[in-house]
């Protein structure tokens, strides 16, 4: 009697961990699971490089750049503290603005600095040229203007872009003190698959 007692225990705490184990595999399966990369059609990784000219107008007929925010101490500040642009800034293949348009820089940028002019940029290169119309690389970096150039981090992308991770460097070609219109030649480079 006893020992049947014992069996049927042992019987109910081995159907107990069963529905208990079961249960976790069902939950854990919908939500997440692991996957191959192959799974993905990642095969190998590469290091693209792509070379071109951002144009950010901000004064003339056609800006590409505006304010959208600023601090009420902006005004008196050296360094612009607190500026906020938001902007859809051509990008070409040459420093001609009327050279091949190969995407678009959409974001903004900030002076997030009180001793020197140095830029939050938050944004996205949308891509329009050839194989990569629709892919997009997103930056989120410092951008110290009155360095010769800069590095960005590349912190992700999308389409062709996926996964991608890398950075760009930032060189002034053009800047009028007058308009305050710039050209920006950007050299990126980015792993991905
Ligand atoms: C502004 O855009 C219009 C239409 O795209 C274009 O015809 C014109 O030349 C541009 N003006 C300047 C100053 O770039
Ligand atoms: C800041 O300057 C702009 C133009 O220079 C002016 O329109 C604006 O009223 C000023 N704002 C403050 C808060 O002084
Ligand atoms: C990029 O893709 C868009 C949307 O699919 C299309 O309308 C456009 O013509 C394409 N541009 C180029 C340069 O291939």
């Amino acid at each position: 009697m006893a020992k049947t007692l014992q069996k049927l225990n042992l019987i109910f705490l081995v159907l107990v961990m069963a529905i208990f184990s079961f249960s976790a595999f069902v939950t854990v399966g919908g939500f997440s699971r692991t996957l191959s990369p192959a799974k993905l059609g990642l095969k190998r990784e590469k290091l693209s490089h792509l070379h071109f000219y951002f144009h950010d107008i901000i004064s003339g007929r056609n800006t590409t750049a505006v304010r959208v925010a600023k601090a009420p101490t902006t005004n008196t500040s050296s360094t612009t503290f607190g500026d906020v642009v938001m902007i859809d800034d051509p990008l070409t293949e040459r420093p001609e603005l009327s050279s091949r348009h190969v995407g678009r820089a959409q974001g903004v940028y900030a002076s997030a600095s009180q001793t020197e002019v140095g830029l939050l940029m938050v944004l996205n290169f949308a891509f329009m040229e050839g194989k990569y119309n629709g892919s997009t690389l997103t930056v989120l970096g410092r951008n110290i203007i009155s360095s010769a150039v800069r590095e960005l981090p590349i912190v992700g992308g999308s389409g062709l872009f996926r996964f991608a991770r890398g950075y760009a460097h930032a060189k002034t070609h053009t800047f009028d003190k007058r308009t305050m219109n710039a050209i920006v030649e950007y050299n990126l480079y980015v792993l991905h698959y």
